[in-house]
């Protein structure tokens, strides 16, 4: 079984926004037993289902002994996940959380992600 999370979107600091890629927040158990990186993921929202980058981690290239949260950025989708209610499923481990030297790099790997990711839920339906 996969594993999934229910939850509201909490703040973030909005970088993602000026990176090209806008991730919704979530809070996650601390204990929760899943590895940090990046994920192939579905985000069902108001009774639709898109497909998602997923992000578990401290964002070690951007913050200082971050808390570790779930983020996603939905693939298809544009407008505004405030304080609406996601579930998120996690469907394939893709690479493990990275420190990166810029956030210019970290972009770049982002781009490589979404194609992977791409790929990966093409290919299990
Ligand atoms: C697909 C994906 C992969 C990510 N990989 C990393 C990573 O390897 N290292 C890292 O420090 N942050 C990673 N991040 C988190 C970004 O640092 C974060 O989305 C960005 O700083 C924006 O954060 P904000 O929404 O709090 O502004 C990743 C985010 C996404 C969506």
């Amino acid at each position: 079984m996969n594993p999934v999370i229910t939850g509201p979107v909490i703040g973030g600091h909005q970088l993602g926004r000026r990176l090209g890629y806008p991730t919704a927040n979530l809070a996650i158990p601390a204990d929760w037993p899943v590895q940090d990186g990046v994920w192939a993921a579905r985000v069902t929202v108001n009774g639709q289902t898109y497909g998602a980058l997923g992000y578990v981690g401290r964002k070690p290239t951007v913050e200082h002994e971050g808390k570790r949260i779930l983020e996603v950025h939905l693939l298809d989708f544009s407008g505004n996940l405030y304080g609406r209610s996601l579930r998120v499923e996690l469907v394939q481990f893709v690479r493990s959380d990275q420190q990166f030297d810029s956030t210019d790099s970290l972009l770049r790997q982002i781009d490589r992600d979404k194609q992977d990711i791409i790929q990966i839920l093409t290919s299990c339906g």
